[in-house]
């Protein structure tokens, strides 16, 4: 509803003045239109559960019960690379690739793939880790197909979405699962390029252990800001080479004929406040020694007898059990 009503009214702006129309909806991650101007124009992104955040490892909560994410994305799917201005875009066309598990509660269907990176290798991802920044971050969209007929549906809703966020770090050697996008890049070097992807494999581009994942109540990180996300990123990032990183650098903001057009880089909104949400953890951890997690633990076995999470005594018992 929200959205209807929010494109009837930019419908309705486009209509009654052309001429502001590129202005009134248009916004950059640069001045004069940059992040902290958004709010003027999609109230959601002021709210208070907004993304990205920054991750702080030792104030997550370590949530023993949080199942683990079941992925079930095809093994090929043709994808649409395209370039929007804001990011270079791969749109699946075909199949019902989905995630489930987590903290889930239906099949969340996979839609596009997209990447946020910097100018420079000290920043570009968008969620931090302990305040660390990434070069690259990639996000993997769902939505609730079970719930809702279409995307457009469920964008709003509470329950509507799902991100991946794999963050990228750099390696020395080139990353051969790259190579389907960054072989591709100069084809969608200009806003408006597009290009068909024949076969891409989304799940290629997860990190090689999925276990341990940080799951939180978000929002999209672009206008309109919908806090409509439960977030995943995961603790384990993905690789890619300085040269296949230059290759996203390359592309423009704008379109080919454009005389402003600028390099499509620091396409990344800053990280938000938290305003009371806590960030759960996902882990494998309980595999290796207790110490390791002992204050998590803790704090997990406080809030287990507080908030009556667990309803098993024996799963308790378990989590201390030495090997
Ligand atoms: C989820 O994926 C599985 C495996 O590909 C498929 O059998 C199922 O129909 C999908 N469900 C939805 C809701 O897309
Ligand atoms: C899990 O989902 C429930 C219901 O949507 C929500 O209240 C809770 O905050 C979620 N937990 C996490 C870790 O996001
Ligand atoms: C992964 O988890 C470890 C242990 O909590 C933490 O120190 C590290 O910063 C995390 N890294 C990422 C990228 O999440």
């Amino acid at each position: 509803m929200k959205l209807s009503l929010f494109i009837s009214s930019l419908l309705a702006m486009i209509v009654a003045c052309p001429n502001l129309a590129e202005s009134a909806g248009s916004w950059t991650y640069r001045d004069p239109e940059g992040p902290d101007t958004w709010k003027h124009h999609y109230k959601d992104c002021e709210g208070h559960e907004q993304s990205p955040i920054n991750i702080v490892p030792k104030d997550t909560f370590f949530e023993p019960g949080l199942a683990d994410l079941v992925v079930n994305y095809e093994k090929s799917v043709s994808a649409k690379l395209f370039n929007n201005g804001h990011t270079v875009q791969a749109t699946f066309l075909t199949g019902k690739s989905n995630i489930s598990g987590g903290n889930l509660t239906s099949h969340f269907r996979a839609l596009q793939m997209h990447f946020h990176w910097g100018s420079e290798n000290s920043r570009g991802s968008e969620h931090q880790v302990g305040g660390r920044k990434f070069p690259l971050e990639i996000h993997i969209v769902h939505y609730n197909a079970e719930k809702y007929p279409s995307v457009s549906e469920a964008v709003d809703k509470g329950d509507g979405l799902a991100v991946l966020g794999i963050l990228v770090e750099l390696q020395v050697q080139d990353n051969p699962v790259f190579d389907v996008m960054v072989d591709n890049l100069d084809k969608a070097r200009y806003k408006g390029n597009e290009v068909i992807l024949p076969s891409l494999q989304p799940f290629s581009f997860l990190p090689h252990d999925i276990a341990q994942y940080y799951t939180y109540r978000g929002s999209l990180t672009t206008p309109g800001c919908f806090e409509s996300v439960q977030w995943f990123v995961f603790n384990h990032t993905f690789p890619i080479s300085q040269a296949q990183l230059d290759k996203f650098r390359d592309l423009f903001d704008s379109e080919k004929q454009d005389t402003k057009k600028l390099p499509l880089v620091d396409n990344y909104r800053p990280v938000q406040p938290l305003y009371g949400r806590s960030v759960s953890e996902a882990s494998n951890a309980l595999l290796f020694p207790v110490a390791r997690h002992q204050t998590k633990l803790w704090i997990a076995w406080d809030s287990l007898m507080t908030r009556q999470y667990f309803m098993k005594q024996q799963s308790i018992c378990a989590l201390y059990q030495p090997q």
